[in-house]
């Protein structure tokens, strides 16, 4: 069977995609997010000449600061047959030194004048900070990305802390940033773990900054042996926290990203568990303006970018859309508090033509619901409609997709 993503890419050609973000002129909306891939300039090259229309490199910080990198330092989260549903990584940030990524900012700008070139940094004093904005921008990035969120703590701070779930920190070290960014935007990478993203974002607008990047990788604990009781990666009988990315974490992201969207007026750039165009296009029907992949590209190549182009263009001409723009913010208006939801009476319905008799939807609904579905000598269960309060369970489990719920 194809893939959503392989059916469209070969259904016509791909429409004008190109729009205006933070007064940078992009191609499309797929951006790569820092990581593994933006980490070698022919990496970016490559993705660059397949169509993707720009990169933020891997983040790099001053001189002074130790890079220490520990492998293996990826590990999976399988589920249900996926391979890396979510991904976890205990990287840190680029091991090359500054002079080199600021070169390869220069480098880039010179034969990809078209693209969008981020520069990620992270530092801990002032000074650094805003050495590292200094140096970008004269070297020609287009925008700066700021860290405030990697897993593996911060540099020289509170270590296992970030700086975004300190909101009096993400104010205070944005300005510095923003004092020394002449030119080009500026945007903060922000964390969904914290009590409260609508102050985080906030602080972030006070600023002065120009925009979220949301939301980065979530801190998570990987898995353990049950045998050896050592935790994933395995180091030497050791391991510690990962980041965790990829599909697993695309709820927690529209989350982050409605929120922000919903409560502060500068731009969010997407990411976080995107794998699809469909994702992108969820991502910015909450309010993203554009979309950033790492974990996608890291396990199936650049090449997906045709696929994300193609999905994307079929269904801007199914909507009548002109603009990815266009897109942007079309589902908040249906999120609402839960007591502003409609109360109505909905049931369940089996297809009895489709139904196969395994009986899913009966355990389901007898140990997890409201035992409103009974059992009969053909297998093929009925619903008890007095019973049913049409809580959506039997047709999540349904292997057949031949329960839906009526009234809806
Ligand atoms: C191995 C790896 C390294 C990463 N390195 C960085 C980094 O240096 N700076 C950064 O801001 N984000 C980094 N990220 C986070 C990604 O930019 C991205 O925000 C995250 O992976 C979520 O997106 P995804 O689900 O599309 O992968 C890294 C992610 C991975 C998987």
């Amino acid at each position: 069977m194809k893939s959503e993503q392989q059916s469209s890419a070969e259904t016509g050609p791909v429409r004008d995609l190109s729009y205006e973000l933070l007064g940078i002129q992009l191609e499309n909306p797929f951006i790569l997010a820092a990581g593994p891939s933006t980490d070698d300039i022919d990496m970016v090259r490559r993705a660059f000449m397949m169509g993707w229309a720009g990169a933020v490199l891997k983040t790099t910080s001053v001189e002074g600061t130790p890079v220490d990198l520990a492998y293996p330092m990826m590990s999976s989260f399988d589920h249900d047959g996926k391979l890396l549903f979510g991904m976890g990584n205990i990287d840190l940030i680029s091991a090359h030194h500054i002079d080199r990524v600021e070169s390869t900012v220069r480098t880039l700008r010179k034969e990809f004048p078209a693209k969008m070139i981020a520069a990620s940094i992270m530092a801990g004093k002032k000074e650094d900070w805003q050495s590292l904005v200094a140096r970008l921008e004269h070297a020609g990035a287009d925008l700066i990305e700021c860290s405030f969120s990697c897993p593996q703590g911060n540099i020289g701070e509170d270590p296992g802390r970030m700086l975004a779930q300190s909101v009096a920190a993400t104010e205070l070290t944005a300005r510095w940033v923003k004092e020394a960014a002449r030119r080009i935007p500026v945007s903060i990478k922000i964390t969904p773990q914290v009590t409260d993203i609508v102050d985080v974002a906030r602080a972030v607008q006070r600023s002065g900054a120009d925009a979220l990047t949301a939301s980065n990788s979530v801190q998570a604990l990987m898995g353990i042996d049950v045998y050896s009781f050592v935790p994933n990666p395995p180091l030497g009988g050791r391991s510690t926290y990962s980041g965790l990315t990829g599909p697993a974490i695309k709820p927690m992201t529209l989350r982050t990203i409605a929120e922000i969207a919903r409560h502060v007026t500068i731009p969010v750039l997407g990411t976080g568990g995107a794998s699809s165009w469909r994702d992108a296009v969820e991502f910015m029907s909450v309010g993203a303006r554009c979309v950033q992949f790492c974990t996608l590209v890291m396990h199936h190549g650049f090449r997906v970018i045709d696929d994300l182009k193609s999905g994307l263009s079929n269904y801007m001409d199914d909507m009548g859309f002109s603009s990815p723009l266009d897109i942007v913010g079309k589902a908040l208006p249906h999120l609402a508090v839960h007591d502003d939801l409609p109360r109505r009476r909905v049931r369940s319905m089996i297809d009895e033509s489709r139904c196969i008799g395994c009986e899913v939807c009966y355990v389901a609904c007898r140990d997890g619901g409201h035992g409103a579905i009974d059992r009969r000598e053909s297998r093929i269960p009925v619903v008890n409609t007095e019973r049913c309060v049409g809580c959506g369970l039997c047709p999540l489990v349904c292997p057949e997709a031949c329960i839906s719920l009526a009234g809806v």
